[in-house]
């Protein structure tokens, strides 16, 4: 999605901003433009595709000037193209960068068109910049002036500013869409993601909703929504080496797979003992479990199927009634909810823009108490809710969601286990067993990983498909879910899932020797339930991919492809399902040679509607 940069300092800018936006890339974008400020003037250059394509223009023609503001595009109205990059301008003085939708963008460009504005794009973004200059007219003071817009605009934004002849300062502000300040000695920044200035600072400032800030090289100045200057803390931002580095890897998506064992562990350690999870991984004060009557679940994507295998753990250890929703749909209805309901946010960023909606509009519906299971400790998620459970699986940049999806499992396992033992669902010793099962997860997250390159030769038969069908029971339904929705993001084969029991209620007319036909094959009661489905298509000459532990007595045969996946306990057999299918869709996109890490038209962070 959009990605914002700005920079005041005492040095050239626009190395900075280059190198900030090619930190933003992973959040997905189309076009990418800068503008820097000098005793000449404001001048921009900007780009469609990489950001490749906007350093060529600069060493074609080098910008120079120790002020600047630079963007990356996620196309929401207008296409892709150099007329709709940012920065846009009004005039050739004032120029602007904007993460978010402003949606009441159409009657304020009559309004401009009006008074004799001209548009030279199809954005919403436009109109900002040109009510800035129209309010310049009538208050001088370019802050005050920045103030009187934001008040006539609807939507979400991040915005940095920046205005010919005010070589001292930038503005910048945010409602809706996230903006971080970044503090340096002689020069300071903002940007939409601390990951963008991570070259040039560590230390942070989050602002918050309705802030407005006046950005120097000696300081900032931050006004809130009631125009009161606050003097917010700054926070230091813990390094992770590995983070922004691709490694020996390819792609950082085939890094990030590589990493779970490492981040499951992270996620579990200080959470469980020897026998029991530690309540207090949700805080000193842990007694709203006992009182959990419900769950209310409400997440997007990869997240929401997540929140759909917890719904079968919730029920199932703690017999309490759990429903999940995506957020682009609670957000709109009208919800009913029964006396004490946790509301449990799913998020890898914290800042997708429906789950943010949803948590805000849940926190006037009377709810026991709000929980988000994020990735990110900084996010607005995290700050808005009442109570945390960090994934803690470090920076994902790829856009596919990979670790942190089964980070979130693992979070949500140690979730359900505390609210079971807490109720009283659970006695000692089954907790003991789940937790010591849960232990071992690492390590057989490690075995799964061993039949990589058996899955990459599995592969190459997917390159010329043009759809799939994915099968799962259980809480595997929502890991077939979540490995038909990797296909389809990375690969752009077209994919569904369906719980295996429903394909002769419709989807079987599908089948034919064209369509794959991926199954998850549980070790449990469901099993043979499930090999009665596998003749099914087996009957309609359907090619099965089946993704079973070697004792479930399938194998290699005619029609048959068997992947073997590591015996595990059956709590933990959804995560562990989960990493052949990442392997599978990272490997046939890698056959089909799309863009793995930036799948067209997606973005990492979705923090518009
Ligand atoms: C995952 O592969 C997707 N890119 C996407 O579905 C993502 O999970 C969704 O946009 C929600 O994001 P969040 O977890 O950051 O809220």
């Amino acid at each position: 999605m959009c990605g914002i940069v700005g920079a005041i300092a005492q040095r050239n800018v626009a190395k900075i901003l280059l190198e900030g936006l090619s930190r933003l890339e992973y959040r997905g974008y189309d076009s990418s433009g800068v503008a820097i400020n000098n005793e000449t003037g404001v001048r921009a250059h900007r780009a469609v595709g990489k950001v490749q394509a906007l350093r060529d223009k600069f060493d074609a023609v080098p910008l120079d000037g120790k002020q600047g503001i630079a963007h990356t595009r996620w196309a929401t109205h207008g296409k892709p193209t150099e007329a709709n990059a940012h920065p846009h301008f009004s005039g050739d003085d004032l120029a602007l960068v904007h993460n978010g939708i402003i949606e009441n963008h159409a009657p304020l460009r009559r309004e401009l068109k009006e008074k004799g504005y001209e548009f030279k794009s199809e954005t919403d973004t436009e109109v900002i910049v040109h009510l800035i200059h129209d309010a310049l007219k009538s208050e001088p003071d370019f802050l005050q002036a920045v103030k009187n817009t934001l008040k006539r605009l609807e939507g979400a934004f991040a915005i940095a500013v920046t205005l010919n002849h005010e070589n001292e300062r930038m503005i910048a502000a945010r409602k809706g869409s996230p903006l971080v300040v970044g503090v340096g000695i002689e020069e300071n920044f903002v940007a939409s993601d601390q990951l963008a200035l991570l070259h040039v600072t560590d230390q942070f400032i989050f602002l918050e909703e309705g802030d407005v800030v006046e950005v120097t090289r000696d300081g900032v100045t931050i006004f809130d929504a009631q125009d009161t200057v606050q003097d917010r803390p700054v926070h230091v931002f813990n390094h992770n080496v590995d983070a922004t580095d691709k490694g020996e890897y390819r792609h950082y998506m085939m890094k990030e797979i590589y990493e779970q064992p490492k981040v499951i562990a992270a996620c579990l350690e200080g959470r469980i003992s020897e026998t029991k999870v530690l309540t207090s991984c949700f805080g000193v004060d842990s007694s709203f479990l006992k009182d959990i009557e419900n769950v209310h679940i409400v997440a997007c994507g990869t997240s929401y199927h997540a929140g759909m295998v917890a719904k079968y753990w919730i029920e199932d250890l703690a017999g309490l009634p759990c429903s999940v929703e995506v957020a682009s749909e609670y957000r709109y209805r009208k919800v009913a909810v029964p006396k004490n309901t946790l509301f449990l946010t799913l998020s890898q960023s914290g800042e997708t823009a429906d789950t943010l909606a949803a948590l805000r509009m849940a926190k006037e519906l009377g709810y026991l108490t709000s929980l988000a299971i994020c990735n990110v400790p900084s996010s607005t998620l995290v700050r808005e809710s009442a109570l945390t459970l960090l994934t803690n699986a470090g920076a994902e940049i790829g856009v596919a969601s990979t670790k942190a999806f089964t980070t979130q499992l693992t979070a949500l396992l140690i979730t359900s286990i505390a609210i079971a033992s807490e109720k009283g669902a659970l006695s000692a010793e089954k907790e003991a067993e789940l937790v010591t099962s849960m232990r071992s997860l690492p390590a057989h997250i490690d075995e799964a990983l061993k039949q990589d390159a058996a899955i990459k030769k599995v592969s190459d038969r997917f390159a010329n498909k043009h759809n799939a069908l994915f099968l799962g029971r259980g809480p595997m339904f929502p890991i077939a879910l979540e490995g038909s929705l990797k296909l389809k993001e990375i690969s752009y084969i077209h994919a569904e899932a369906y719980p295996a029991g429903e394909l002769k209620h419709g989807p079987l007319a599908l089948v034919d020797e064209d369509m794959p036909i991926i199954t998850l094959v549980p070790h449990n009661n469901m099993l043979d339930k499930l090999k009665s489905n596998l003749q099914e298509v087996a009957a309609r000459g359907g090619e099965l991919y089946v993704f079973a532990d070697k004792d479930t007595d399938l194998h290699n045969e005619d029609g048959v492809i068997f992947t073997e996946v590591p015996k595990v306990d059956e709590i933990l057999e959804p995560i562990v399902h989960t990493i052949p299918l990442q392997l599978l869709s990272y490997h046939v996109a890698v056959v089909k040679g799309t863009d793995v890490d930036q799948p067209r038209n997606l973005a990492k962070s979705v923090t518009v509607e």
